[in-house]
């Protein structure tokens, strides 16, 4: 496979990539840039991020789980790069240089390169910018202070400049994967529906943020691999009078910003998904595909009955997205089929979702539960309700649903439905919480529910006189 991308605003051409090579370890070992750092090689410390940027803008990313033929014609900006050709510093770099932001420097580069990210995409929401960079030193305050006070300063040049080398520079078959030889770097959902109908072994790679780790922490090879980053058409939202729909390749970013006036406690659960620089990568089919009974997307698309879109070839089916789920590893996909898309009914939002996890920002849901839950003068006329982390599935507790609908919708009415949670769930008791902790977890997620459908506040965060 054949790539060619922008590094530091210099062209690179690889020949022969080894396709699940990552962006850190090439950095390092190959040219020397030793400025990315590795911290935990799985996406959760930031001591790896680069700027990557492409027509959608700029993004922070976790290079340790960014494989080489990801960033085919896009720009890559290191640490080394964020000063410009005549050695000025980033105005963020001269902040935390005057505002002490670094004292032993491991984790440097990482906050420098999220920052220089943000920055350039003008965002001041810093607490959510910088939640995926860990440091063990200086303490988060004078970084914070260093990201607010470069905000006055207009981005560099040499940053902007990133924007002008797209992939419409490259010609698209350039990238070696259109070959009859794999690695496989399909255009559209098109080729890729024939690629893997030829090839149904073959690894499918979104967002990488778990198949990464299979690489990086499992040592695991990938042989055939196919990339999904330059299917466009995956890429797409569409909201219309009646639906939402969400093409496969549509990453946790974009998703939350789409979701924030359709569904805001949907969005606002999505801010707590890993971190920034995970959900610039991660993608909602990505979530659902892989089966995982902890995926934070699943139980909030049930609830909100969610339909999945599903390809082999030139065959295209639909299911309701619970039906996906058979069994713990067991999901409704046929070799060679794909998620196209997944899409849900507009309503009325009543849906409230809430994820429990030991950290808030940047951790797996211990439970994620999902409500939505209609109420039509006083009685539940409609009630679907859904979790994660209570089964080896995303699972409906249809017989909680059972003892809402059609009850006055009462304080006494979320009591007598309470035990029915354990006909519904018999959670595992695993290092992120005990079956016991999570059942009772789950029975305080309808209360809280119903106290803020009565106007309560229930949220730590929120703070009332
Ligand atoms: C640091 C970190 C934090 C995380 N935090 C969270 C979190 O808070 N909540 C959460 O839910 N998850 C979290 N995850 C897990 C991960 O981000 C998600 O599961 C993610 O959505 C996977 O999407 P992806 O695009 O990266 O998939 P990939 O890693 O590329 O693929 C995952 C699986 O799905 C398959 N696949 C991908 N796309 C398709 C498709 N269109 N059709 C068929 N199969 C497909 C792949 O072959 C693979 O088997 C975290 C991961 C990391 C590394
Ligand atoms: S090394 Fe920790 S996120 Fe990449
Ligand atoms: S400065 Fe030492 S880890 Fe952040």
């Amino acid at each position: 496979m054949n790539i060619t991308f922008l590094l530091n605003g210099e062209t690179v051409e690889l020949a022969d990539v080894n396709p699940t090579a990552t962006l850190l370890d090439w950095l390092r070992e190959d040219r020397g840039l030793t400025g990315t750092k590795e911290g935990c090689n799985e996406g959760d410390c930031g001591a790896c991020t680069v700027m990557v940027t492409d027509e959608d803008g700029h993004k922070a990313l976790n290079s340790c789980i960014l494989f080489l033929p990801q960033l085919h014609g896009k720009a890559v900006r290191t640490v080394e790069g964020a000063r410009g050709p005549s050695g000025e510093a980033h105005p963020v770099q001269q902040a935390m240089v005057d505002l002490h932001g670094s004292q032993c420097g491991f984790c440097t580069p990482g906050f420098v390169m999220s920052m220089v990210a943000s920055h350039a995409n003008g965002a001041t929401d810093h607490d959510t910018q910088l939640a995926g960079n860990l440091c063990r030193c200086t303490g988060y305050a004078p970084i914070i202070r260093a990201a607010k006070t470069a905000e006055a300063e207009p981005t560099p040049k040499w940053i902007n400049d990133d924007r002008s080398f797209s992939c419409s520079q490259i010609p698209r078959r350039e990238a070696a994967g259109q070959g009859a030889e794999p690695p496989f770097l399909p255009n559209s959902a098109d080729e890729l529906a024939s690629l893997f109908a030829e090839h149904p072994s073959a690894t499918l790679v979104a967002g990488a943020t778990d198949v990464g780790l299979w690489v990086t922490k499992q040592l695991r090879d990938l042989d055939p691999v196919i990339f999904l980053n330059r299917c466009d058409d995956l890429k797409e939202i569409k909201i219309t009078d009646t639906e939402a729909r969400f093409g496969a390749m549509v990453d946790m970013n974009r998703m939350g910003e789409a979701l924030a006036d359709l569904h805001p406690s949907y969005a606002e659960m999505i801010r707590r998904y890993a971190s920034v620089q995970v959900r610039h990568a991660a993608t909602v089919g990505g979530n659902i595909a892989n089966g995982s009974p902890i995926g934070d997307n699943p139980p909030a698309l049930i609830a909100l009955d969610a339909k999945l879109h599903l390809r082999k070839g030139d065959a295209r089916r639909s299911i309701q997205l619970e039906e996906f789920f058979i069994d713990y590893g067991k999901q409704d996909r046929a070799p060679g089929e794909f998620v196209e898309a997944v899409s849900f009914p507009r309503q009325p939002d009543r849906l409230k979702a809430y994820k429990l996890s030991k950290r808030f920002d940047q951790d797996i849901s211990a439970v994620c539960g999902c409500f939505n839950v209609t109420v039509s003068d006083g009685t539940v006329t409609q009630a679907r309700i859904a979790f994660g982390g209570m089964a080896g599935i995303p699972k409906r507790a249809t017989h909680v649903e059972a003892a809402l609908i059609g009850k006055p919708w009462t304080r006494e009415t979320v009591a007598a439905a309470l035990p029915a949670f354990a006909e519904d769930y018999s959670p595992l008791t695993d290092m992120r919480a005990s079956a016991t902790y999570r059942l009772e977890t789950a029975k305080a997620m309808l209360e809280r529910y119903f106290l803020e459908d009565q106007g309560e506040i229930t949220n730590v965060l929120e703070v009332s006189a």
